[in-house]
């Protein structure tokens, strides 16, 4: 998709559709020449609503295989003004909005509704491919630039959808090691390296190999590097799980529950595609990402329930189910995250846990941190808030860590409880931190597919990378 500055409205030509805001309308509307898109109760409306909006536009074009539309800049900023009343970034800082940011705002949400995964459907030539210009009216250059931000941080987003979206048998630990090193070839301040099973092995990381045992294919750790800051400055570490496919193990998932487990490498895909995001837009801050990738199988060699792992910390973990399997291979990144970067901060990312469904639905990602200290989750919250990336927080108490005892090891993978699943696993993790190291975890299960309402394609969402593109350098 391409925006242009329409700086001379009378070239435009016949084709070309108008999209138009309308509050007095019962649904939308087309007749042949002007789209008019219906605004609910604009006053209680958010910002958030009005990325809906923005998206609904799209969409709704889209379903009219509409190719090219000229939208006017003031109406969405005069929708925006009305919002602003109730906007969500305004109840959670108590700041509004410039022109700019609503630019942002539009440029990131028509690229992120524009996109659909079309790569497994056999195309027919001349077949309709979404819109493919959007003249805009009445937006200066530096609005325009900042539009620009928007599509391209969305565009990064789309590729984390993408890359989330293919089915396990295509997306691989190894390709999806070999996609990073191509992804990251020609882009600046970034190394990738990657670590084979035998690499694995000399970094002892007893719980990811554990989890790797019964796959035909070789687990990875990829490592991206970004270097936009201080060279002594310590680095934020983002830590994402990719499963390639959950199985659940030999404590195999029911087949319903089993469906679309090849998207439980969201983690690694977002993390991958913050770095890139933030290597893009050239941010002033050091940030390493770190991948650990599986696929949990079942095999021959498969690990079992009842084994106990070795980790990299030197900790045992009794295996008590083999389907709580992410925060097995997360243990062993963030001690090696702890051990080879000193990072200022970790924030690890992982569809998680079911629990985290069952506690918030599916319109929020989970934030939790061991530490009431921690500035964290605050500056998640602002992130959220300015990028429609919901995140709500819950607790991980010490209580929550008795849960997580075993009789025969150091830690069971396994609470000893029923209830509270999102918590006791973040809590299993907060174990492997380092004293006083800074952490936050992001259970995003909730937010692993979009769901109706959210205005945008079956699949993947790709949050929390603009997040977490806008977290990097406010750390
Ligand atoms: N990948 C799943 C969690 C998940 C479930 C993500 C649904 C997205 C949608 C995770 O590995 C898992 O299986 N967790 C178990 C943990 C349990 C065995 C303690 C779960 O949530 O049931
Ligand atoms: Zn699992
Ligand atoms: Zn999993």
């Amino acid at each position: 998709m391409r925006f242009q500055q329409n700086k001379e409205k009378s070239s435009i030509k016949k084709s070309v559709i108008t999209i138009i805001f309308d509050q007095n309308i019962k649904s939308n509307r087309f007749d042949g020449k002007v789209l008019k898109i219906k605004i609910e109760d604009i006053k209680n409306a958010s910002l958030y609503k009005l990325r809906l909006v923005l998206r609904n536009a799209l969409r709704t074009a889209q379903a009219q295989e509409i190719e090219n539309l000229t939208i006017d800049f003031n109406d969405i900023y005069k929708l925006a003004e009305l919002a602003h009343v109730k906007s969500d970034v305004a109840k959670v800082v108590g700041e509004e909005l410039s022109r700019a940011e609503i630019a942002q705002m539009l440029g990131y949400e028509f690229v992120l509704a524009n996109y659909n995964f079309t790569d497994y459907i056999s195309k027919k030539k001349d077949a309709y491919n979404g819109i493919k210009n959007v003249y805009i009216n009445n937006i200066d250059n530096k609005e325009f630039k900042e539009l620009n931000i928007g599509q391209e941080i969305a565009e990064v987003v789309n590729k984390s959808r993408t890359v989330s979206n293919t089915p396990a048998q295509d997306m691989t630990p190894e390709i999806l090691a070999t996609l990073t090193k191509d992804e990251f070839k020609n882009i600046k301040n970034t190394t990738v390296k990657i670590l084979n099973k035998k690499q694995i092995q000399e970094q002892k990381m007893g719980a990811l190999l554990g989890v790797a045992q019964g796959s035909s294919k070789e687990p990875k750790l990829i490592t991206i590097e970004y270097k936009g800051g201080n060279k002594s400055d310590k680095p934020l570490v983002l830590i994402g799980k990719a499963v390639t496919y959950d199985t659940g193990g030999l404590g195999l998932k029911p087949a319903e529950g089993m469906v679309d487990m090849h998207m439980d490498m969201s983690g690694g895909s977002v993390t991958m595609y913050t770095l890139l995001s933030i290597a893009k837009l050239g941010l002033k801050c050091n940030v390493v990402g770190i991948i650990p990738v599986t696929e949990n199988a079942i095999g021959k060699d498969s690990y079992r329930n009842g084994d106990i792992l070795k980790s990299m910390s030197g900790k045992t973990i009794e295996v008590r189910h083999t389907d709580a399997e992410g925060r097995l291979i997360l243990a062993d990144a963030i001690t090696y995250a702890q051990k080879h970067y000193k990072p200022k901060a970790i924030i690890d990312i992982a569809t998680l846990t079911g629990a985290a469904l069952v506690a918030i639905g599916q319109h929020a990602s989970l934030i939790m941190t061991n530490s009431c200290k921690s500035k964290l989750p605050n500056i998640a919250r602002k992130c959220g808030a300015e990028t429609g990336n919901k995140v709500w927080q819950m607790p991980v108490w010490d209580v929550y860590k008795t849960h997580m005892k075993s009789k025969v090891a150091d830690i069971s993978n396994l609470s000893n409880v029923r209830w509270g699943g999102a918590i006791t696993a973040a809590a299993f993790l907060s174990e492997f931190l380092d004293k006083d190291q800074d952490w936050m975890h992001i259970d995003i299960a909730p937010r692993m597919e979009a769901v109706e309402g959210d205005n945008l394609a079956h699949g993947a969402t790709g949050e929390p990378v603009y997040l977490l593109t806008k977290l990097a350098d406010r750390v």
